[in-house]
């Protein structure tokens, strides 16, 4: 069985700086993974990565068994089993398109283009994943009307609508309220306990935002791997502490975790 994703000695260049430093990452079938590191410290470029969009400086990157920049890797034929739901991908969606238009054009792999020979089975299938994040209400809405909840939910829906057998999430709960977060957190986990449910990578800030079902975390800074691993062994405080540059106790909650500073002495 070929990994999700493999790789080997990445390294992602720009201006001179490496933004992602040699890393060295594989992610098995069925792990759900966690990407943990401070503002800048590159996430994003590594999930962009993972999407095939971005290409590494140097190293090697095998995705769903495809190896980027090989002659008989067509990222074509690849990007439509990787879905994506990032901030990135809100800002190129027309925001006049009504939310189920929004989640129905990513099974013809366009940003744009309203058309009107989509398929009925296309159309249900949205309505279930719009159902499943909660969106059934919306589905009229202009997607540029929305909250910032709401168009977190239409995203990953959207993300969903290919079946993708890998799902690459940045910062899902970014912007939510308290119940917002609550709400998708318990429908991430619930995705991510699914037997049938893609490969999942999550980017996030905050241990708060892991849910259950989340198998791994990599923790990375200024680009590079600090710990990568099964949560309960490598999501400590200590590794914490080094990842984010300042002393935090980690602790699991039943399901979930929490972390905070050590109060100053
Ligand atoms: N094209 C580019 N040229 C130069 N620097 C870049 C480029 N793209 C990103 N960077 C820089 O690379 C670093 C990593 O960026 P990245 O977006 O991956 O960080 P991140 O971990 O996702 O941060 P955040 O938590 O703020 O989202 C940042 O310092 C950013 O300014
Ligand atoms: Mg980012």
């Amino acid at each position: 069985m070929s990994d999700v994703l493999e790789l080997q000695d990445v390294s992602v260049v720009r201006e001179g700086r490496a933004l992602v430093d040699q890393v060295s990452w594989s992610v098995k079938e069925g792990e759900r993974w966690i990407i943990l590191g401070p503002n800048g410290a590159g996430k994003t470029t590594l999930l962009n990565v993972a999407s095939s969009y971005l290409y590494p400086s140097k190293g090697t990157a095998t995705i769903l068994g495809e190896t980027l920049g090989t002659p008989g890797t067509d990222v074509f034929e690849l990007r439509p089993r990787i879905g994506m739901a990032g901030i990135a991908m809100a800002d190129k969606l027309p925001k006049r398109q009504t939310v189920l238009q929004t989640v129905l054009t990513a099974a013809y792999g366009m940003t744009a283009g309203w058309q009107e020979e989509y398929e009925d089975v296309d159309e249900q299938r949205a309505r279930a994943f719009l159902d499943r994040l909660g969106m059934s209400a919306y589905l009229d809405r202009r997607f540029g009307t929305l909250s910032e909840g709401e168009r977190k939910r239409t995203l990953i829906a959207r993300a969903l609508m290919t079946d993708p057998e890998l799902l690459l999430l940045d910062e899902p709960a970014a912007g939510l309220d308290l119940g917002g977060r609550e709400d998708l957190v318990r429908r991430l986990g619930r995705l991510a306990r699914d037997p049938i449910a893609p490969s999942m990578i999550m980017v996030t800030h905050h241990v708060e935002e892991i849910a259950p079902g989340f198998t791994h975390v990599l923790m990375i800074r200024q680009g590079k791997v600090l710990a990568a691993g099964p949560l309960e062994l490598e999501l400590t405080s200590r590794n914490l502490s080094l990842c984010f540059g300042l002393p935090l106790v980690v602790e699991r909650v039943g399901d979930r975790w929490t972390a905070q500073g050590l109060p100053m002495s």
